[in-house]
């Protein structure tokens, strides 16, 4: 098979090792395109560098701008390109800008789609990532499913035909990662000067409808500064840029630092009493690590954690998030079932792309 992969952010750098690997080593050949969404070292280079992932064969350059236009430029950089491989197959990953401009991109040009985490829904339209999500799943061919409830999302839009649940590529990714990080959390510790031993709470915050408008950015901040527990907050270029042209500051609870690469983030996730995010993906990187978490935001696309006592979704309005806390804080649920599906993703992702 011939494949051309296209990631640009760091969720899919994260994402793509087990069926990169697996690709690879039943000698099938793949061609890694890098839109370049992500650009700063700390956003990508050092995932390619930690998860030993190829290097991108193409780099598409494309960085940072409005949704319409980085969508738009990636749709232009990547049309050559996919005119070139003749692939069987287009792959792409999760919900960012990069993942929908390069379906629709191969879609056109009736290339055969695989989206991997197809079926996810936060039923939420005004977060960029939900439009992707839906626009992506409705242009593939083959959509990989992480879950049971996300094969039930796509059959109620009427998505059955090409669907495929082989569980979580994170579920590969976190376990291995988990093994080789641990041992980082002693140094991490101490660089930050947090005693070893004090419990704390890894918080990341990123999203547009946190960092954007001003009064929510600051209930968010203060929120984090309240708690019982010291926050380790790596930051996000977009929240570091927010806090600072709004003229706020963390508070002293709160300990920022550089955006982390993947070990050290899974090192400290490893090493916290619970979690305060707006992401995505470390919901469930939490959930699979059995650390509780408040989710910051109204909805979310991984509506099986919070059905399973292991999140919560809380608004940074004081009352509220200080029961959230308490409740993360207090004894987790006795049952931690296996949501995500057993290790060898990328084994069984490929597996079904050589029977079609
Ligand atoms: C994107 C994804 C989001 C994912 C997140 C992970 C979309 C719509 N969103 O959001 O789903 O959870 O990645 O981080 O695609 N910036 C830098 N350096 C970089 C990258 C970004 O300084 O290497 C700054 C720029 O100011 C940029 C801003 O961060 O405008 C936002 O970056 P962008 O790629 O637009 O979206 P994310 O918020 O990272």
């Amino acid at each position: 098979m011939r494949c051309v992969t296209v990631v640009g952010t760091r969720p899919e750098f994260v994402q793509i090792g087990p069926l990169t690997a697996a690709l690879r080593r039943r000698g099938h050949h793949e061609t890694l395109v890098n839109t370049g969404q992500h650009y700063d070292d700390n956003m990508a280079r050092v995932f390619f560098d930690e998860l030993n992932l190829p290097r991108a064969d193409r780099d598409l350059g494309v960085g940072s701008g409005s949704h319409a236009t980085q969508t738009g430029q990636v749709m232009m950089a990547l049309e050559p390109v996919l005119l070139a491989e003749k692939a069987d197959h287009v792959i792409v990953y999760g919900d960012t800008n990069s993942t929908v401009a390069a379906a629709l991109t191969a879609a056109k040009l009736h290339l055969p789609v695989v989206h991997v985490e197809a079926g996810l829904r936060s039923f939420d339209r005004a977060m960029p990532e939900e439009v992707n999500r839906v626009l992506t799943d409705h242009v593939s061919t083959v959509l990989f499913a992480p879950t049971h409830e996300a094969v039930r999302n796509l059959a109620a839009e009427g998505r059955v035909e090409g669907v495929h649940l082989v569980g979580d590529v994170r579920v590969d990714v976190v376990t291995r990662a988990a093994e080789r990080a641990r041992p980082r959390i002693t140094a991490l510790l101490a660089d930050l000067e947090l005693d070893q031993g004090e419990p704390f709470a890894l918080a990341t915050i990123h999203r547009a409808a946190n960092t954007d408008d001003e009064v929510r950015l600051r209930a968010v901040l203060n929120a984090l500064d309240r708690m019982p527990i010291p926050v380790v907050l790596p930051v996000h270029p977009r929240l570091g840029s927010r806090v600072s042209s709004f003229g706020l500051s963390f508070g002293s609870n709160v300990w920022p630092t550089q955006p982390l690469g993947f070990l050290d983030l899974i090192a400290f996730l490893a090493g916290s009493r619970i979690v305060v995010t707006d992401s995505g993906g470390l919901q469930k990187e939490a959930y699979l690590l059995s650390r509780p978490t408040i989710t910051m935001r109204d909805s979310t696309e991984w509506t099986e954690t919070v059905d399973a006592g292991w999140n919560r979704l809380s608004e940074p309005e004081p009352a509220a998030f200080a029961a959230a806390v308490e409740d993360a804080l207090s004894r987790p649920p006795d049952e931690h079932p296996d949501l995500y599906g057993a290790p060898g993703v990328g084994r069984r992702m490929v597996d079904v792309l050589e029977a079609l």
